[in-house]
């Protein structure tokens, strides 16, 4: 039986994503300054190694600091509309507290930018992806410091001025509720989120809430067409049973990550929150103008989705599963992937209805796609190939539950594949970890010619983007 149709809107934003920290390597070069990411040698969750010595895939990466042009061709004759990227805030203000910036960090960004207009892609800009000069995490403390907010300000400030006209689209920072779990990766805060003090942690949040709002408000001032989202790693939590203390339990975790929803579309601290925090004794230094700020609220909010978590309040049935930076109680009706994710494509339209109920907000899926080992084939044409059929079919699921969001009343902007062209993963730090539609000879141990080979997936995805997504509808059986 035929379904029924699967439509996105006109002017869908499909597109890709990637992160300087893990695409751009050229870690020394231009007057860069080293990033926490630098220091994360070992993966999200090593403790980083300051300053980052020998040997680390993040270094070099994919090289895209040099092979950018030939990456925006490919990603040209793909025909996306959207490239989700990230500055480097170290390749501006290497060490984070300068007042001069690093104009050959700046100029690079130029000729991305305008690179990227020769092929009418729309930069979808982050400000920090998981990245800060690694000189404010070692002598500031990272986020957990005030003094983070004026630098941050200054630094987005700076990029705003000098790419308006070239940029619309921009986000604060990516994943911001995953600081809690990835103090490091997320806020230059040292320790392990068990061991660091709460009222310490949500501090540094708490900076990062009052910056984000303050950088909304100078985007909205330089530009006022300009659109600001915030990013929060998108998991619906589901209670493992209908056990009422279950379905609380799944309420109280799902608020861990919509309580930065709702300070960047409310522009206040939802009254939840208040009870948590005087229940575990957690202390936070409001100043006096914060209260003020954080009503500058987000244009739109944008996803990373990559799937759906399990909670429960019966300790015995508490099986935990990993999944991107936090783990989980394992639902036993999913797959994983080879790195023990769990795949659920509903899941992506659940949380995106979810999302816009609570807001009535547009929502941006700004990152989303299956994380697998590939082996290049010969193509038949003298040249190299992915048949990564596994990959499409990850993709093909998850836009369909996106169009079944959309027919549902769901206003969403847009989506942009994570890691489009293959780079280093954040968690493991492997550069086995794929996701592309392109791929990129280079292996976890640094070897590999950087070559760029167009995967099965590649042409898979520029129908879906030629035909709006009908060509999902013709899949379907
Ligand atoms: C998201 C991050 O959490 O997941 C990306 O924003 C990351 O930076 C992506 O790469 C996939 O995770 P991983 O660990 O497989 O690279």
């Amino acid at each position: 039986m035929k379904a029924q149709k699967l439509l996105f809107p006109d002017g869908f934003l499909f597109g890709g994503a990637l992160a300087a920290n893990q695409c751009e390597g050229a870690a020394g070069t231009d007057g860069k300054g080293y990033s926490t990411a630098d220091a994360l040698t070992g993966g999200v969750f090593s403790a980083p190694q300051i300053p980052p010595k020998g040997f680390y895939l993040k270094e070099e990466a994919v090289d895209f600091y040099h092979h950018y042009k030939e990456d925006i061709a490919l990603l040209g004759e793909m025909g996306i509309k959207v490239l989700r990227l990230s500055i480097a805030w170290s390749r501006i203000f290497p060490n984070g507290d300068e007042e001069e910036p690093n104009e050959k960090g700046l100029k690079f960004y130029d000729r991305l930018f305008d690179e990227l207009e020769k092929y009418g892609i729309e930069p979808l800009v982050t400000l920090s992806h998981y990245e800060m000069p690694l000189y404010l995490a070692t002598e500031y403390g990272g986020w957990a410091d005030r003094r983070l907010i004026g630098f941050f300000e200054h630094y987005a400030r700076t990029v705003f001025e000098r790419y308006k006209g070239k940029v619309r689209y921009w986000l604060t920072f990516n994943e911001i509720n995953m600081i809690l779990h990835a103090p490091f990766n997320g806020g230059g805060i040292q320790g392990k989120p068990e061991e660091i003090d709460k009222s310490i942690l949500y501090q540094a949040v708490h900076h990062q809430l009052v910056a984000s709002a303050l950088v909304t408000k100078a985007a909205h001032e330089i530009d006022p067409g300009f659109r600001v989202g915030c990013m929060i790693a998108g998991s619906p939590i589901y209670p493992l049973t209908c056990d009422p203390e279950d379905v609380l339990e799944a309420m109280r975790k799902d608020r861990e990550s919509l309580f930065f929803g709702d300070v960047h579309v409310r522009g206040q601290y939802p009254g939840y929150m208040k009870r948590f925090f005087e229940e575990n004794h957690i202390r936070i230094q409001f100043a006096q103008e914060d209260e003020e700020i954080l009503k500058n609220t987000v244009d739109f909010i944008s996803i990373s989705y990559y799937m759906s978590y399990c909670a429960t309040a019966n300790e015995e049935k508490n099986t935990q599963s990993q999944g991107n930076i936090m783990s989980a109680v394992k639902n036993p009706y999913l797959e994983e992937s080879d790195w023990g994710w769990q795949i659920d494509p509903k899941g992506l339209r659940y949380i995106l209805n979810q999302l816009y109920d609570r807001y009535q907000l547009p929502i941006f899926i700004v990152e989303n796609g299956l994380g697998a080992k590939d082996v290049l084939v010969e193509d038949g044409n003298g040249s190299y190939t992915v048949n990564d059929d596994y990959r499409i079919s990850y993709a093909e699921q998850h836009l369909r539950e996106a169009a079944e969001a959309v027919r549902d009343g769901v206003d969403v902007l847009g989506y942009t594949s994570w890691g489009i062209i293959d780079l280093v993963s954040n968690t493991s730090n492997q550069m086995s970890k794929r996701y592309g539609f392109v791929y990129v000879d280079r292996n976890d141990d640094g070897s590999g010619s950087l070559k760029r080979y167009r995967k099965k997936s590649f042409y898979w995805y520029r129908n879906v983007i030629e035909t709006n997504g009908a060509c999902l509808e013709e899949c379907e059986k």
